[in-house]
């Protein structure tokens, strides 16, 4: 079975990019594992901090473990936006397999200081375990934003910046800040292409680019960031509407059913087809 490492440098090389999916529940893993293994895909699950103190770190790598066993497919675990040093500690104890260390917010230095601490630490546990940083500012949160949100290029992911990132921190993937904002936003989002390609060709060929904040970005915009060089890509609001919207749906359309298992069928299958268009829009489909 090819690792995270692998299959994010299968898709550089074949320009696709791999799904990244956030999840909170047992439901939710599942729907994403089984949308993955319906159209082989390696199945990737997010989650962030909130969604990891709601689902349990324990449970979620116990889960992961089931549902791989279960569908005989790759399942990745990702500690999505983990925002301190100590927190990507407990995730890489835990036995998750990737460790998203978002430090951006930080000073480059002290974003360097404390990616590196996790690359090093990581890497002790698990030789095996990918490391993502993230430079650059990212806007937005995992919701419809009713209101704009003005976002500045000089926010966005220098070059140069980026190179020396890599350089110092050994991290194997880079989060980036190109126009892209978590949420659905108000305005339709801009990338700036030639800031991916730039980036693209200054960091090292094993290291993956990351596009966060995919939910509500135009299908041939996705298209061209992963021909200028992105080979993973997060989506979680799209999921979080389509699964919340169906739930509400059927909750209105069910008055007297109690049994949450028949209430919440389909918006599972709403959350599991969102994967699968997704995926098919990464060409990431017949990959395992
Ligand atoms: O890390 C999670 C993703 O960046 C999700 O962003 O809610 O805009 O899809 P999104
Ligand atoms: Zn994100």
């Amino acid at each position: 079975m090819k690792t995270l490492k692998e299959f994010l440098m299968d898709a550089r090389q074949n320009h696709w990019a791999t799904g990244h999916f956030n999840a909170c529940e047992l439901d939710q893993m599942r729907a994403i594992v089984e949308a993955c293994k319906d159209v082989g895909s390696p199945a990737i699950i997010g989650a962030s901090e909130g969604e990891r103190k709601h689902l349990g770190m324990i449970e979620a790598v116990v889960l992961r473990d089931a549902l791989a066993q279960e569908y005989g497919i790759p399942v990745f675990l990702n500690a999505d936006h983990t925002k301190n040093v100590d927190a990507a500690k407990q995730a890489i104890d835990a036995g998750f397999d990737s460790i998203h260390i978002d430090l951006s917010a930080e000073s480059f230095e002290q974003n360097v200081m404390g990616t590196k601490e996790i690359v090093a630490y990581g890497l002790a546990k698990n030789p095996e375990i990918n490391i993502e940083g993230e430079l650059g500012y990212l806007a937005g949160e995992s919701k419809i934003q009713h209101e704009k949100i003005e976002i500045n290029p000089e926010d966005y992911t220098k070059p140069k910046e980026a190179a020396r990132f890599v350089e110092q921190t050994g991290v194997d993937r880079l989060a980036i800040a190109v126009g892209n904002i978590h949420g659905i936003s108000l305005d339709e989002p801009d990338l700036d292409i030639e800031r991916i390609a730039a980036i693209r060709s200054t960091v090292p060929e094993h290291v993956a680019l990351v596009l966060h904040a995919a939910s509500g970005i135009p299908d041939d915009q996705i298209r061209q960031a992963i021909d200028a060089g992105i080979s993973n890509i997060h989506i979680n609001t799209d999921l979080r509407i389509a699964f919340v919207s169906e739930l509400k749906k059927s909750l209105a359309e069910h008055l007297d059913e109690a049994a949450m298992y028949k209430l919440d069928a389909s918006a599972i299958e709403a959350m599991k087809k969102v994967v699968k268009e997704k995926l098919t829009l990464f060409e990431a489909i017949n990959r395992v």
